[in-house]
C-alpha cells in the first residue's frame, strides 16, 4: 500500500478536526484510492510534532509530547508529507505564516489544501503560478466558504460558461445575527451575543461584522474562478455594525429580509464588486435563509441562473471541505 504523507500547520479547531475525520476515513481511503493517508506531522504556532510513520488521533490529543520551537521553516525542513494542509491564522495583510509554509510546500512538490484565507487574499496569483510549476494541486474550498461550493460550482458545474454576475452571502455569522434581529427581536449586541454563545461569531466579531470576512472570501472566488483582480483594500465594503432598531422595523413593514452579500456583476459597462447589504424580498431564496446558512446565485451567459442554498457555519462542515479536496487531489494522484 502506498502511503501518503499529510502535514497540517496550525492545529486550532479545523486543524484537529481534520485529523480525527481523516483517521475515520483513513480505511476508506485505502479502499477507493488504493493508498494509505497518514498525519506525518502537525505544527502550531511554537511546537510541533513529526513522524513519517503516521500520527494517531490519540497521540495527536497529547499536546505535551510537541516538540518546542518545531514551527515554521524549521517544521517544514523536519516533515516528510505529500500534502500540507494549512489551517493556521488568516493574516489579510502579509499573508503570515500561511503564505511561507505553502510557498515552501509548493516548491518541494507538495499539495495544499488551504483553510486559511490571508495567504491566498494577498497572493494567490503567485501560489496558483508555483503550484503549476511544480505540477501539483492548491485547492482551497475551506477558505472560500466552506461547506458552501462556490469555487467548485463555477469552475466544475458550470465549466466553459461565460459567468456574467455572481451575488452571494458567503458569512454565516452575519446572516445568523440578521435573523436574530429580524425575527428573534435582538438588538445588535445581543444577537452578536448570542452568535458568540453558539460558537458562530469569534470572540472579536469585527471581521466578520464589518464585511471583511465577505470580502475575503468574494476575492477569493472572484480572483480564482473568474480570473478577476480584486483586492481587499480597493472594494468597496458594507458591514452590519450600524444596522439600527429603526433598521430592523422598516424591513419587518416592508416584508423585505436583510443580507450582506459580495458581489460581482459583469453584464454591462464596467465591472462592479462589492460587499453591500441588501433587501430581499420573501419569495427570493436568499430571504428564507435560516441560522447561519449560506447561499451563492451565479448567472452565466449559456446556463442561466443556478442558485445553490445551505453550507451553514461549523467547524466539522470546514473540515469536511477540506476532505473534498483531499478526495480531489487523490483522484488526481491515483489517476
Ligand atoms: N473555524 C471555522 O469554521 C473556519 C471556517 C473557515 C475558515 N477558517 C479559517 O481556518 C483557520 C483556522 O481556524 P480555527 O478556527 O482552527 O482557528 P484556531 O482554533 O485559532 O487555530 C489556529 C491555529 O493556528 C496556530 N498557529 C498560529 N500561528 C502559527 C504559526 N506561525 N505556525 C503554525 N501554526 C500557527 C495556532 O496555534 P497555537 O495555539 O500554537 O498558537 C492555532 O492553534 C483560520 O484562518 C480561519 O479563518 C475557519
Amino acid at each position: 500500500m502506498r502511503p501518503l504523507g499529510v502535514a497540517i500547520t496550525g492545529f486550532g479547531n479545523v486543524g484537529r478536526h481534520v485529523a480525527e475525520m481523516l483517521e475515520l476515513r483513513r480505511h476508506g481511503y485505502r479502499e477507493r484510492f488504493g493508498v494509505d493517508v497518514r498525519i506525518t506531522g502537525v505544527c502550531g504556532s511554537a511546537a510541533g510534532l513529526v513522524d513519517s510513520n503516521g500520527l494517531s488521533a490519540k497521540r495527536l490529543q497529547e499536546r505535551p509530547a510537541f516538540t518546542p520551537g518545531l514551527s515554521g521553516d524549521l517544521f517544514m525542513s523536519a516533515v516528510r508529507a505529500d500534502i500540507l494542509i494549512d489551517a493556521g491564522p488568516s493574516d489579510y495583510r502579509t499573508g503570515g505564516a500561511s503564505l511561507t509554509y505553502l510557498r515552501a510546500a509548493l516548491r518541494r512538490h507538495m499539495h495544499a489544501l488551504v483553510v486559511s484565507k490571508g495567504a491566498l487574499v494577498t497572493d494567490l496569483r503567485n501560489l496558483q503560478h508555483l503550484a503549476a510549476a511544480n505540477s501539483v494541486s492548491l485547492r482551497f474550498s475551506g477558505a472560500a466558504a466552506a461547506a458552501l461550493p462556490t469555487v467548485d460550482l463555477i469552475e466544475h458545474n458550470l465549466a466553459g460558461t461565460k459567468v456574467l454576475a455572481i451575488e452571494a452571502v458567503l458569512t454565516g455569522t452575519t446572516n445568523f445575527i440578521l435573523n436574530e434581529m429580524l425575527q428573534g427581536g435582538l438588538d445588535i449586541h445581543e444577537a452578536l451575543r448570542l452568535a458568540q454563545e453558539k460558537g458562530i461569531a469569534e470572540p472579536d466579531p469585527t471581521f466578520d461584522i464589518d464585511g471583511w470576512d465577505t470580502a475575503s472570501k468574494l476575492i477569493i472566488i472572484a480572483n480564482s474562478a473568474l480570473g478577476m483582480d480584486l483586492h481587499l483594500d480597493s472594494l468597496p465594503r458594507q458591514g452590519i455594525r450600524s444596522v439600527s432598531d429603526i433598521d430592523v422595523e422598516q424591513w419587518r413593514t416592508r416584508g423585505v429580509a436583510p443580507r450582506l452579500v459580495g458581489f460581482v456583476n459583469r453584464q454591462t459597462g464596467p465591472v462592479r464588486a462589492g460587499i453591500e447589504l441588501r433587501e430581499y424580498p420573501q419569495n427570493h431564496p436568499f430571504a428564507g435563509l435560516q441560522g447561519s446558512m449560506k447561499a451563492i446565485r451565479v448567472l452565466t451567459e449559456e446556463m442561466g441562473e443556478l442558485t445553490v442554498l445551505g453550507g451553514a457555519s461549523s467547524t466539522p462542515a470546514t473540515a469536511a471541505a477540506v476532505l473534498k479536496d483531499l478526495d480531489h487531489v487523490l483522484s488526481r494522484i491515483t489517476a
